[in-house]
């Protein structure tokens, strides 16, 4: 199986628990995809459900599949959310952000009941910190902000090189809320909870990829199966 074939799998698995009249939140990313087609074939076969999206991309694949969509202003309490993860830790710690839809993905969890981690196994780790974690900054005062993101990092016990990200034509990448993104390569990040209150405070920093405290379980495909960690429903 490819590593596309387990997110089809572990996205499959998501759609068991969406229940008729839930309102759902619809995350960013190729495995958040997978979900996204299939809920368009059961609600092309009668599946009653509202959407709301964790940025315009997958906006505009559910409207493709008429997925009936709303907002956080319509519908500000959702169900429960599914979305992917660049890396998560047995403790459903998450860094997001891979696709830089970090801000909207965590809105969008912060509003939701209960939220589903979809993946291929290989983004478990023991600990947080190989993939680089994302840092949306606004353009304003981005070195200022940048040195300050360095202490914050400093001070939870991390270092690493912060690298701005850019599109593969070597310009700036734009958020969708119109934000640079920082992405802070440390390695390991032992003290999680610590870096992700450091970066919270700093003006210019607007989100980060750190998720705690916002997935309640998780699916992992590997080769052998399905894994899941936390609780389902
Ligand atoms: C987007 C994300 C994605 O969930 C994350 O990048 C995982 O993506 P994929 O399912 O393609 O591996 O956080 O901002």
């Amino acid at each position: 199986m490819t590593q596309d074939d387990l997110k089809k799998l572990a996205a499959a698995r998501a759609l068991e628990f969406v229940r008729p009249g839930m309102r759902l939140g619809l995350g960013t990313g190729s495995t958040a995809k997978h979900f996204v087609d299939l809920l368009g074939a059961r609600v092309a076969g009668g599946l009653g459900v509202i959407c709301v999206s964790t940025s315009e991309v997958t906006e505009a694949q559910a409207r493709a599949l008429a997925i009936p969509m709303s907002t956080l202003d319509e519908t500000p309490e959702l169900d429960l959310t599914i979305d992917g993860a660049d890396e998560l830790d047995a403790e459903l710690r998450l860094i997001k952000g891979g696709g830089a839809a970090l801000l909207r993905e965590k809105i969008v969890a912060a509003a939701s009941a209960r939220m589903i981690v979809i993946a291929d196994d290989s983004k478990l780790v023991d600990t947080l910190g190989r993939f680089p974690l994302p840092i949306e900054v606004v353009p304003f005062g981005l070195e200022a902000t940048r040195r300050a993101v360095l202490a914050a990092i400093a001070s939870a016990g991390a270092s690493g090189e912060l690298v701005l990200r850019r599109k593969p034509d070597g310009s700036v990448l734009l958020t969708d809320g119109g934000h640079y993104i920082l992405d802070a390569h440390l390695g390991v990040i032992t003290r999680p909870e610590a870096l992700s209150a450091a970066l919270a405070v700093i003006p210019g920093v607007v989100e980060h990829g750190l998720f705690i405290g916002f997935a309640t379980a998780a699916i992992l495909a590997s080769g052998t199966g399905l894994t899941v960690l936390g609780t389902l429903e």
